[in-house]
């Protein structure tokens, strides 16, 4: 009988050696929740292994007797014994704690560590968000400029120029050499925004040809030649594009850069290769902004 006792006491220990080796650290905290949780947690090895020492050994040990209830099950009958008194208590204790953890300890809805970090997390993301969507006219330039340096100055130069003809001079918006290619052979690399593309031809005198070529390349100031009526049916009347149709050839709008970016151009100046991929929305604009800002309206 003793050596059961032992053993039981050796058991409590064990768990409770246990317990502070896997949550120790939470008697030192400062949340005092945690402190009564853990002296709670002894509290409750203690009175388990206790009581089942108890009723182990009263098994061993009682005799049966008292009063017999009425009802019988297959001949099997039982005697009216009260509530045992341990049981009880621990009943009406852990009610007690049930009522008092729901309103003090963690009342249902309210603060926890987790909801705490998913709130802030939330709020973080939002205000990002909201910093990069409402990103400033400056901060969007900057950006492109940094996207530029790395991966377009190498062929446009660092400042656009088009290191001396080799490719587009992107501090005007196009050539006159270029505007007479796109007359002369027609134009059709960015299919993903103008499907249709330009037809070689819409223009045949070289008197036209060059009139017009000029007027665009000087920025299409003043009043537009008459040999523009040919184009303006696509690039509008001022050379400012028609979504779907034909790009502007007075601006580089974010949506031509777009398509540049998006295609790639292949034409009498040299290969432009696609980014297709490479670069993000915010991205696409931030480079149509910085370009913009270098001169070609
Ligand atoms: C049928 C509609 C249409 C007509 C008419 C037209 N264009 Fe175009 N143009 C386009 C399309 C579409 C593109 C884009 C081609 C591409 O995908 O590469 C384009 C491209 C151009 C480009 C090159 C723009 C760039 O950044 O690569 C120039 C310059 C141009 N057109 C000038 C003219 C001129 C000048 C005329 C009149 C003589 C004219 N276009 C008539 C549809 C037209
Ligand atoms: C490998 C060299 C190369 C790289 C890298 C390059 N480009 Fe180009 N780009 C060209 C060439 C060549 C042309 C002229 C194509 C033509 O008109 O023959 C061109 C043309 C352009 C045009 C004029 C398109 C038009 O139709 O008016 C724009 C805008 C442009 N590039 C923007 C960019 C941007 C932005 C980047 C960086 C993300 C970039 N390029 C990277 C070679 C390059």
């Amino acid at each position: 009988m003793k050596s059961m006792w032992i053993g039981g006491i050796a058991f409590i220990i064990a768990l409770m050696a246990g317990t502070y080796f896997v949550a120790g650290d939470a008697f030192i905290s400062d949340d005092y929740i945690n402190t009564l949780t853990m002296v709670g947690a002894f509290a409750i090895i203690s009175i388990t292994v206790l009581v089942a020492l108890k009723y182990v050994q009263q098994i061993r040990s009682d005799k049966a007797g008292g009063e017999l209830a009425e009802e019988a099950w297959d001949g099997l009958r039982e005697y009216k014994n009260p509530i045992p008194f341990g049981w009880g208590i621990s009943f009406i204790l852990v009610a007690v704690w049930a009522v008092w953890y729901m309103l003090f300890g963690y009342p249902t809805n309210q603060f926890s560590q987790i909801g705490q970090w998913n709130e802030e997390t939330k709020e973080f993301n939002q205000k990002f968000e909201s910093k990069w969507t409402d990103i400033g006219s400056e901060d969007l330039r900057n950006m492109g400029e940094s996207i530029f340096l790395v991966q377009c100055a190498p062929c446009h130069g660092l400042d656009g120029g088009g290191i001396g003809g080799k490719s587009h001079d992107l501090t005007t918006r196009i050539s006159k050499a270029s505007v007479i290619d796109a007359i002369k052979n027609g134009a059709n690399n960015f299919k993903s925004a103008y499907p249709a593309g330009m037809p070689a031809g819409m223009l045949t005198d070289d008197a036209s040809i060059n009139e017009v070529a000029q007027w665009i390349a000087d920025g299409l100031k003043n009043k537009a030649p008459d040999s523009y009526a040919a184009c303006a049916g696509c690039h509008g009347d001022s050379g400012e594009g028609v979504e779907f149709v034909a790009p502007s050839i007075k601006t580089y709008t974010d949506s031509l850069i777009g398509a540049v970016l998006k295609d790639g151009k292949k034409a009498n100046i040299g290969v432009m290769p696609n980014f297709e991929g490479r670069l993000n929305e915010m991205q696409i604009k931030a480079l149509a902004s910085y370009i913009r800002s270098m001169g070609g309206n």
